[in-house]
């Protein structure tokens, strides 16, 4: 067998590299550009919604499999699910998940990291008019070799980073850098608010507008909220097997939930403000907060310092993101294929590099080739965020509500439940809750999973192919 399995340095570093996961290009460039699309208050509602009762408590199931089978999503998987292949199958739809995901999130994450360098050349400032920025990114768009050069250039980022381990490298710096990236939102949120002197941007993002509600509308929130909390495909689940089995996950699934909640909705500010007040429109598509931003660079004193420190931290949470992506598919090869981390590491980024080209070339030369209205990158989006994730989301909730005694499952969770460990400044967050004494009698939860997540998730697929 295996050499004996990593685990966590601490709690907290659990819980950082959870968060650092969850909050990623999902929080920044997708929750603006999504909410845009769907017409704002009543979107962003229904993704509380469908955070709080839905994501958050299968969040705690699906960590709550990784620590009991302390292995990747298919052994976990296998051996929670009592070796019926039913389960087994859905922690390979969870690796292939992972693949199609991290194909198109190096992708965007190379956007980010290209604009760091468009930031320094000092191209933002350029900008006389907030449409340049618009301009600008079209542009970029249209060349092949500047989106696949920095897709690969982020690739290599993350390989490096998991082939070097990531306890040592991203555990330390995400201590550092992730409070960094929090205050410099709050600046924009702050500055957005001041700027969109009107409130129409407020206005986008409180009031909702109940009309603008459609079957598609609930599925993309449901899938926001799963693509968000890296849900449903089996990255909590993998960080979760690194957990010793009595670690507490009600904690430390409450901490990085609100904190993934909490970032998309100062992002939402950050942007929507800027988005009205500077006269551009909401529905712009994936490119959105690459045409926004700028433009509120350009008129920014010290503008320049901003962009390249904003999408630097953005390129730095892309790569927490990108990394626990990665690790599930590795995971994979290294428990269950016996290969060596390192080579599984090297080939997957490499394999991930390739599936990702079609989806860099969907901006320009592929513009036009489109399924169901949507480009190919689009495609793997929209079918990865908000079918597959939520379906991996009714198996864990299925297979903890249904298929497992429900004794069994609420011994099992209150495990480590009463350890209260943390002296961090997370720990208001993080421990002594009256929410998790509560909460730890695991009833609630379990009557969540059993019957409010499988019910919604199901009907929540069947109104937005029009059968109900
Ligand atoms: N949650 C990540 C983000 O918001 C994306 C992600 C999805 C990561 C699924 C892992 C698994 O950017």
């Amino acid at each position: 067998m295996s050499v004996q399995r990593e685990q966590w340095g601490s709690r907290i570093g659990f819980v950082l590299a959870a968060a650092g996961g969850a909050i990623g290009l999902g929080n920044i460039w997708k929750f603006p550009y999504v909410a845009g699309q769907n017409g704002g208050a009543a979107f962003i509602l229904i993704y509380l919604a469908a955070s709080l009762l839905i994501a958050f408590p299968i969040l705690i199931g699906e960590i709550f499999i990784g620590r009991k089978g302390q292995r990747n999503p298919v052994g976990s998987f296998r051996i929670v699910g009592q070796n019926r292949s039913i389960w087994t199958s859905f922690g390979y739809l969870g690796v292939l998940t992972g693949f199609i995901i991290l194909s198109y999130y190096n992708v965007v994450a190379g956007w980010s990291l290209g604009y760091i360098i468009e930031a320094l050349r000092g191209v933002f400032s350029g900008f006389e008019d907030p449409l340049m920025a618009g301009f600008h990114y079209e542009l970029l768009m249209a060349n092949p070799k500047w989106i696949i050069g920095w897709q690969a250039i982020f690739a290599a980022i993350s390989v490096t980073v998991v082939y070097a381990g990531v306890q040592n490298g991203i555990e330390k710096y995400s201590k550092i850098l992730m409070p960094l990236f929090l205050m410099i939102l709050l600046f924009l949120v702050v500055w957005g608010i001041i700027l969109d002197s009107e409130g129409k941007g407020l206005a986008f993002l409180f009031k909702p507008d109940w009309s603008v509600v459609k079957g598609k509308t609930i599925l993309e929130a449901l899938g926001q909220a799963f693509f968000s909390l890296s849900l449903g495909m089996g990255a909590m689940l993998t960080y979760g097997s690194y957990l010793k089995s009595d670690d507490n996950i009600l904690s430390s699934a409450l901490m990085v939930a609100i904190l993934d909640v909490l970032i998309a909705i100062l992002a939402g500010i950050a942007i929507f403000t800027a988005v009205f007040a500077m006269g551009l429109s909401p529905d712009s598509g994936p490119g959105l907060v690459f045409k926004v931003l700028p433009a509120v660079f350009a008129k920014l004193p010290g503008g320049t310092l901003f962009g390249v420190l904003f999408f630097l931290l953005l390129t730095i949470a892309a790569v927490t993101s990108a990394i626990s992506l990665l690790e599930v598919i590795s995971s994979y090869f290294v428990d269950e294929k016996n290969y060596t981390r390192h080579k599984v590491v090297v080939i997957v980024g490499i394999i991930t590099f390739f599936l990702g080209i079609p989806s860099a070339l969907s901006f320009g030369y592929w513009k036009n080739v489109t399924f169901f209205g949507l480009n190919f990158f689009g495609m793997l989006d929209y079918v990865s965020a908000n079918i597959m994730l939520p379906l991996g989301g009714l198996a864990i909730a299925i297979l903890l509500g249904w298929q497992l005694k429900k004794n069994d499952v609420i011994t099992e969770l209150r495990k480590g439940a009463e350890n209260i460990v943390d002296a961090s400044p997370w720990s208001l967050l993080s421990s002594k809750v009256y929410l998790s004494q509560r909460f730890n009698n695991g009833l609630i939860w379990h009557w969540i999973i059993r019957y409010v997540a499988p019910v919604v998730i199901l009907l929540v697929f069947l109104y937005s192919l029009g059968l109900i």
